[in-house]
């Protein structure tokens, strides 16, 4: 059995939040993890101490479980083994296994995408190589991480051991990078990432097939935010002033009376890998309808509930504030799949789950 864990907007959503407080309530015995490579950045929360990973998997606080880089992911050895040393006193090299075939970003990656203007300027990509990385894969004259003796230790056939902990009947969290927006095929391109960011792509990434997928959790931020060039989804979508002003008209009639973007206006935040200032925008319906079809969302979770309404460390339902259960509500009707997760503060446990029961 495997559930996967997805970003719905632009990345950045709070993956890193609710995985690491599923990786402690589930208790899987494998997280792996999809997605492009160092280009995310996942923050978890863990008894005040904030811990930021950009290449080992964000479930690591769970000592009893094993964790696993797909063949789809990127490596950048340097950034890999900093992050082993830096939170060591979790003991993740000794349950942490690489695939074989996972891709290398080598220094050259990283200066192409610095210096390449279409990149730096035009996307603004992160800089971190995984672009120039994918494209040499894609050209077949990329790195492999089975070629890297500081990994060594590392390399396994990861796609079979977790189809073998499949057949054993082992529960596995497969963990998503990035955003739906940001997808290669069905974001806003050419202002996107290298690779698609769906919970197909995670799969695909890690290689387990669909028929063992349980959940799919696509984690959407109660607001929409984005580092890097491009429009927000529903910008891109306005050909006129027109269309802006529908597009305007409808997402004030959805949210009018909650007040949102008096609070938006307040909201400052930077990106995990690259400290750029993000940007920030209102919950964008139209996007989270999208990534959650194209997601086959089993169920939402919503984070930086606390931002935008007086909820900060708020573990059960009935303690939300009316206008946060109406934003919910809305939400759900909207994108036609329940919100069974609602973070309310940043540490992993600052968390209503909903999962079991009804509510
Ligand atoms: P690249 O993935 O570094 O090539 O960057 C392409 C675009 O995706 C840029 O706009 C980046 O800011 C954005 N991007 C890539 N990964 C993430 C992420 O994990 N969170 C937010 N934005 C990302
Ligand atoms: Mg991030």
């Amino acid at each position: 059995m495997c559930n996967i864990v997805v970003g719905g907007q632009f990345g950045d959503e709070g993956k890193g939040k609710i995985i690491s407080y599923l990786s402690l309530e589930d208790n899987y015995d494998i997280i792996a993890r999809g997605g492009v490579g160092p280009n995310a950045g996942h923050t978890i929360v863990y008894d005040g101490q904030e811990y930021k990973v950009r290449q080992v998997p964000s479930g690591f606080l769970n000592k009893n479980t094993k964790l696993y880089i797909g063949a789809g992911v990127l490596v950048n050895p340097d950034v890999f083994l900093d992050e082993i040393s830096k939170f060591n006193k979790f003991n993740i090299k000794d349950r942490i296994n690489v695939d074989f075939q996972s891709g290398i970003i080598e220094e050259s990656h990283k200066v192409k995408d610095k210096r390449d203007e279409n990149l730096s300027k035009k996307v603004q990509t992160t800089g971190s190589g995984c672009g120039p990385a994918n494209e040499d894969r894609v050209k077949r004259v990329g790195k492999m991480a089975k070629d890297i003796p500081e990994l060594k230790e590392f390399i396994c056939d990861v796609a079979m051991e977790l189809n073998n902990a499949i057949d054993e009947g082992k529960k596995i969290l497969i963990e998503g990078t990035q955003g739906f927006g940001l997808s290669l095929y069905h974001g806003t391109y050419p202002y996107v990432t290298t690779k698609d960011t769906t919970a197909s792509a995670m799969l695909s990434d890690v290689g387990i097939g669909p028929k063992y997928v349980n959940d799919v959790i696509v984690v959407l931020k109660a607001y929409t935010t984005r580092v890097g060039n491009g429009l927000f989804w529903n910008e891109a979508d306005k050909n006129t002033k027109a269309d802006d002003k529908k597009a305007d008209n409808r997402s004030n009639k959805l949210l009018g009376d909650l007040k949102i973007s008096e609070k938006l206006a307040k909201i400052r935040e930077e990106g995990t890998v690259t400290g750029r200032a993000r940007r920030v925008s209102p919950f964008d319906f139209e996007l989270a309808k999208r990534s959650a079809k194209m997601n086959s969302a089993t169920m939402l979770a919503l984070t930086n509930m606390d931002r935008l309404f007086d909820c900060a460390n708020v573990r059960n339902f009935d303690g939300l504030p009316e206008d946060a259960k109406k934003f919910i509500k809305i939400i759900e009707g909207e994108v036609g799949v329940k919100v069974k997760i609602i973070s309310t503060g940043r540490e992993y446990n600052n968390t209503i789950d909903l999962r079991q029961g009804i509510r």
